[in-house]
Formats: structure tokens, C-alpha cells, sequence
């Protein structure tokens, strides 16, 4: 049942014990308003190398992202794109190389949670929603990270989270499906779920891992409007071997092959470009 709405002012502080609940949330939007991108970057990796018991994941890579910027990654299976997400995102420190987002946060020295809360959310391939709770409760959940599953279902909402939660509704379309079980939504919508609850927490980076996979085309065709209209406010990074999908909505394609960047350019530029052809698109 949909609960009555309540006047703002009779609404209970959130439950907060320690004093670090709505501060923590919002000082990972503040830290990302404050982010310094004075140069129009806001991703450099330099000179990354990672390796795996002697394996090299990822060779002197080197990668600049725009503010604003939609870019798509490509690239065999095994290039390395999974593991530049886990560096980006703090999961796999590299061996050497600069990470920085914006002018001045050097993500090698960053914690996970630091880095979410900088303003860099990722999305991994298996959608990882409560299917037991509401598609609402999942974006409620995702706007208050910092507290347990319990205590954040427990702590009301101010208007502005609730306006928040309405407008990512909305940009998903699952406004209708607001009351249902996450559990009970088809794959692509809880994608977009997941998306949904990167978007509640107003991310400048998003890190989306082939985000078109298992998808129906209806679904797909979807995710490229979104996408689309979540560029320039957000800068995007998606990995994806759909090269339809990749054509409809990139501005600009990087081509990662063993650990390095390969080729870079336009999509009609890198798939015309005979390196490319040989490691990955095929003749
Ligand atoms: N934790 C790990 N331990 C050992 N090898 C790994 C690990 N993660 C990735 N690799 C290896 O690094 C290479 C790059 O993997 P990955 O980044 O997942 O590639 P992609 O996402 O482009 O398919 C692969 O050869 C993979 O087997
Ligand atoms: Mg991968």
C-alpha cells in the first residue's frame, strides 16, 4: 500500500545515531560539485600496468576521458577492460601509473568507498538488486549507502531524496513498477534498476560494464536513448561488443588489445583502421 504523503515538517530527523548519515551521502555529491576539471578531463589514466602473477593485465595504458564525455571501450576478450575498471575504481591497484579524477584525486590512494563517494559509480554486468524489496526500496537503499539495510529502510526520506527517487523513475521508466518486487522484473529492467541506483547518487563518472548484454533489442534501443541523455551532464564510460548498440550512441571508441590502447578515434574510424580489423572486428 502506498504510504500518505506526510508534510515535510512532520517528518522525523532521519535516524543517524553516529551524526555521519545525510553528511556522508552529501559529501560525495559535494566532493563531486567541487571536482577540480579545469582542464575539461575528468578521467586520466598514465602509464597503467597491472599484473597477475606475472601476467600483464593492463602495459603502460593510457587513457583520457572528457567531462561530458559518452566513450565507448572495445576490444577482445582478455584486452584488459574489466581489469581498467577495477584500477578506476579502486578494486585492483596498479603496479605503477597515475589514476586521477579530475585535476587532483589520485584514485591509487583513494579506498573503494572514497572513490564511490568522490562521484564514480560502476555498474557490473549481473544486475545486483534486493529482489525482495521494492524497485522504490532498491533506490532508497542506493541513496543511503552509508547505513545497514535495516536502518536505511528505517530513516525517512527528506523531499528532495524522494524528488530525486521520482526523477530516476522517471529517466528509467519504471515508474509503474515503483511498488513491485525487484525480484519480479524482467533482466533489462533490472539493469535499468541498477542504473537507477548509480543515478540516485548523481554520479560524474559512470563505469558501465557491457550494460546492452542479454538485453532484447526494445531494451537495447532503450539504453541508447539513456545513455545518450545522461552524457554531457555525466561523463560515461562503456565497455560493450555490440558494435550496433556502440555505433547509436558513441561519440568517441577506444580500442583497448593486451593491456594497451590500440586505436582511438571515431567508431567508423577504428573499425576501418587494419590493426583493429586483424585483433578484433574480423575480416
Ligand atoms: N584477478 C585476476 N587474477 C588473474 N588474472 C586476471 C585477474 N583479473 C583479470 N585477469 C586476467 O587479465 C586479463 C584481462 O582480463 P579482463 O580485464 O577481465 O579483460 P576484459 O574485460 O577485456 O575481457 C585476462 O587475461 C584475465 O584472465
Ligand atoms: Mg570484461
Amino acid at each position: 500500500m502506498r504510504a500518505t504523503p506526510v508534510p515535510e515538517f512532520m517528518l522525523e530527523p532521519a535516524f543517524d545515531p553516529a551524526g555521519t548519515g545525510r553528511e556522508a551521502v552529501g559529501l560525495g555529491s559535494a566532493a563531486a560539485k567541487g571536482l577540480d576539471v579545469r582542464h575539461g578531463t575528468i578521467l586520466t589514466l598514465e602509464g597503467i600496468n597491472v599484473s597477475f602473477d606475472g601476467f600483464k593485465a593492463l602495459t603502460d595504458l593510457n587513457l583520457y576521458i572528457g567531462v561530458g564525455e559518452l566513450r565507448c571501450i572495445i576490444g577482445p576478450n582478455g584486452a584488459g577492460k574489466t581489469t581498467m575498471m577495477d584500477v578506476i575504481t579502486g578494486k585492483t591497484r596498479p603496479d605503477n601509473g597515475h589514476a586521477y579524477f579530475g585535476e587532483t584525486l589520485d584514485l591509487t590512494q583513494m579506498s573503494e568507498v572514497e572513490i564511490a563517494q568522490s562521484g564514480i559509480g560502476r555498474k557490473f554486468q549481473k544486475p545486483t538488486v534486493f529482489e525482495a524489496l521494492s524497485v522504490f526500496e532498491n533506490l532508497e537503499l542506493a541513496l543511503k549507502t552509508n547505513k545497514s539495510v535495516w536502518a536505511s529502510l528505517r530513516a525517512k526520506l527528506s523531499a528532495a531524496q524522494k524528488e530525486r527517487i521520482d526523477e530516476v523513475l522517471a529517466t528509467i521508466k519504471l515508474e509503474s513498477a515503483r511498488q513491485r518486487p525487484a525480484g519480479l522484473l524482467s533482466h533489462g529492467q533490472k539493469q535499468f534498476l541498477e542504473i537507477g541506483m548509480l543515478l540516485v547518487q548523481d554520479p560524474q563518472l559512470l563505469l558501465l560494464d557491457e550494460p546492452v548484454a542479454g538485453m532484447t533489442d526494445a531494451e537495447t534501443e532503450f539504453t541508447a536513448e539513456l545513455f545518450k541523455s545522461l552524457a554531457r551532464k555525466h561523463s560515461l564510460m562503456v565497455v560493450e561488443h555490440d558494435m550496433g548498440f556502440v555505433g547509436s550512441i558513441a561519440d568517441h571508441v577506444t580500442v583497448l588489445h593486451q593491456g594497451s590502447v590500440l586505436a582511438e578515434g571515431s567508431l567508423a574510424q577504428v573499425q576501418a583502421d587494419e590493426r583493429v580489423i586483424e585483433v578484433y572486428l574480423g575480416r
